[in-house]
């Protein structure tokens, strides 16, 4: 069984690709590269894709589990950053699920993996929305971490 067929419903990932493609950052061509001026490391840097709820319910698990052994910079840190770049939310959160808790991987509800995830787009400071992180792979695929572009290099040609 594969995660895709785990999950619902092209209607929710559809719902979802909605509320990130809305409005002005709509692209055709590159729908979720929105280049953060700040460090963030989101490509839909002002995309709001979960909520506050889900983020509650992952700050939740991070203090019941995950703190045991790892402080928010484990997360948030530029060496997080930059291992994550060009990398999908999907590939994080399974990532998680079959590696963490180091002590007892995969001993967790995939929602609870979710929700992890989700507690870390909050700690890395992409806001929360209306609507919620739906554990669909297609989606959580097609959203990848990205780091704004380098500066021009003062040397070049
Ligand atoms: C028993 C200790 C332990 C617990 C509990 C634990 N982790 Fe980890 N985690 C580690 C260790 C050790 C590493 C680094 C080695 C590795 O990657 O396997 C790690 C690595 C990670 C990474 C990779 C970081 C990177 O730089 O890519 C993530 C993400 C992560 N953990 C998330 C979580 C989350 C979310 C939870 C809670 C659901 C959790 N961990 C619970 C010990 C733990």
């Amino acid at each position: 069984m594969t995660i895709r067929n785990y999950f619902p419903s092209a209607f929710l990932a559809a719902v979802v690709a909605a509320s990130v493609f809305g409005g002005s950052r709509m692209s055709a061509q590159r729908p979720l590269v929105v280049p953060s001026l700040r460090a963030a490391m989101f490509v839909a840097d002002s995309a709001k894709l979960y909520t506050e709820t889900q983020a509650a319910e992952g700050a939740k698990v991070w203090t019941a589990t995950c703190s045991a052994c790892h402080e928010s910079k484990d997360v948030t840190s530029a060496d997080f950053k930059t291992k994550w770049v060009g990398r999908s939310l999907f590939e994080l959160y399974e990532q998680i699920r079959t590696t963490m808790p180091d002590d007892g991987p995969g001993s967790l509800t995939r929602d609870q993996y979710l929700m992890s995830v989700v507690y870390i787009m909050k700690l890395n400071g992409l806001p929360a929305g209306d609507t919620p992180l739906v554990a669909d792979s297609v989606t959580m695929s097609a959203l990848k971490f990205e780091l704004p572009a380098p500066p021009p290099s003062p040397i070049a040609p």
